[in-house]
């Protein structure tokens, strides 16, 4: 009796153990048959965004980010705060800062039509990422599929986890590596600053007073600071005004890294990867071969869109991107 019934256990064991195994993998062609126009769907979608309004393509591309750093890649950036729960969309990163929403919305609106109930949130958010980086002219970076949407969106989880453009590298790192990223995909992800705009308040003490000194950040290129100081005034109503993240703001290429070379990275959080001898390597190397950065690009973003993936039964597919089921 007692033998028997520790034998019933083992194959109940072996079905929990293998299928969490076999659930725990993201797959390349994990929609091909359930959706095989899914991702003409999504390149439709950020195209059509982008034929608006460039930026959209960044905007995106941080969406994603969002998402994946904040309790994992599942969709939890687009849920809507509810009467009794504040998500992540209220966070200080994200409130008047993340955008987006609408095109993502779009894109599920359609996918929906062609597929019901078959693609989560999560990876429409991913593959409009990757149509962002391809359409600006990054390279095309396969990227596994699979993901499940999540219950739960936290503004305080948002808060703690997402890296702010004041803090030391140091931080940054840490918040990456918490997460299985490591220095080099904060050097490498940081690239993704080559497109979009960041508002002047994220910047802006480096324009006047900086560390309470009264004067600029004496890591700016002079002329690249006069013209920030042009842009974005020492008055509070300008903290909402528009700079581009770098010279080139609507091509994926590597002039993000040319300019942390010359002193003109917009954040303090950019230029501070020319700051430390450990990350300036990487820097340089990237301003000369955008190739190699295109390719390590890739491999990040793959990196970085496994991070805290549900699939199997866990958590959901969402009808609609803003609200749990
Ligand atoms: C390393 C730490 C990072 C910090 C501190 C940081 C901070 C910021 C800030 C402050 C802005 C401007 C937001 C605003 O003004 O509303 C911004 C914009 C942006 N960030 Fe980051 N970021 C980081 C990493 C990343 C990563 C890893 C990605 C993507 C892989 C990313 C993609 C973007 C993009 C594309 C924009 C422009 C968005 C737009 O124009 O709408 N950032 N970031
Ligand atoms: C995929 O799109 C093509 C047109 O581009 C259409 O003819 C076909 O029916 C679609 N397939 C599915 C399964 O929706
Ligand atoms: C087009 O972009 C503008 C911002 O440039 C935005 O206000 C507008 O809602 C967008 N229209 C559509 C249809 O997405
Ligand atoms: C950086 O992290 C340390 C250790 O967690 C913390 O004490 C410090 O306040 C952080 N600095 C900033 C500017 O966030
Ligand atoms: C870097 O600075 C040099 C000298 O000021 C200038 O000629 C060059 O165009 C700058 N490069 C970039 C990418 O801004
Ligand atoms: C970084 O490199 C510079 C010059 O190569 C050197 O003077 C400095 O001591 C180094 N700093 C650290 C922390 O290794």
């Amino acid at each position: 009796m007692k033998y028997s019934s520790k034998f019933s256990w083992f194959p109940c064991f072996c079905i929990l153990f293998c299928s969490l195994f076999v659930s725990s993998q993201l797959d390349y062609k994990f929609y091909d048959d359930s959706c095989p126009n899914l991702t003409k769907l999504v390149r439709y979608g950020v195209w059509s965004a982008m034929a608006n309004e460039t930026r959209m393509a960044a905007s995106i591309l941080r969406l994603h980010f969002h998402d994946c750093l904040v309790n994992g890649c599942e969709g939890s950036v687009l849920l809507d705060d509810t009467s009794t729960t504040k998500g992540e969309k209220n966070a200080f990163a994200n409130r008047n800062s993340a955008r987006g929403f609408e095109v993502i919305d779009a894109i599920k609106a359609n996918v929906e039509k062609a597929c019901p109930a078959m693609v989560s949130c999560a990876d429409i958010l991913t593959l409009a990422a990757r149509e962002a980086v391809y359409l600006t002219g990054g390279q095309f970076y396969a990227v596994p599929l699979g993901r499940r949407d999540g219950l739960s969106s936290s503004d305080s989880a948002a808060n703690e986890q997402l890296p702010s453009p004041l803090e030391p590298l140091e931080n940054i790192t840490a918040k990456f590596t918490s997460k299985g990223l490591d220095m080099k995909d904060v050097v490498v992800l940081s690239g993704a600053h080559t497109i979009g705009f960041a508002q002047c308040f994220t910047f802006k003490t480096r324009l006047f007073n900086f560390g309470g000194s009264g004067k600029p950040d004496p890591a700016l290129d002079t002329s690249f600071l006069q013209n920030l100081q042009v842009t974005c005034p020492n008055q509070d109503d300008s903290d909402t005004k528009l700079a581009a993240l770098d010279t080139t703001s609507d091509k994926f290429d590597n002039y993000y890294y040319k300019n942390l070379i010359n002193n003109s990275g917009l954040l303090q959080s950019d230029q501070a990867l020319m700051g430390d001898n450990r990350t300036a390597a990487a820097v340089m190397y990237y301003s000369k071969y955008p190739f190699l950065f295109w390719r390590d690009f890739g491999a990040s973003m793959v990196k970085m869109a496994n991070i805290g993936v549900l699939t199997g039964q866990n958590g959901q597919i969402r009808k609609n991107c803003r609200a749990v089921n």
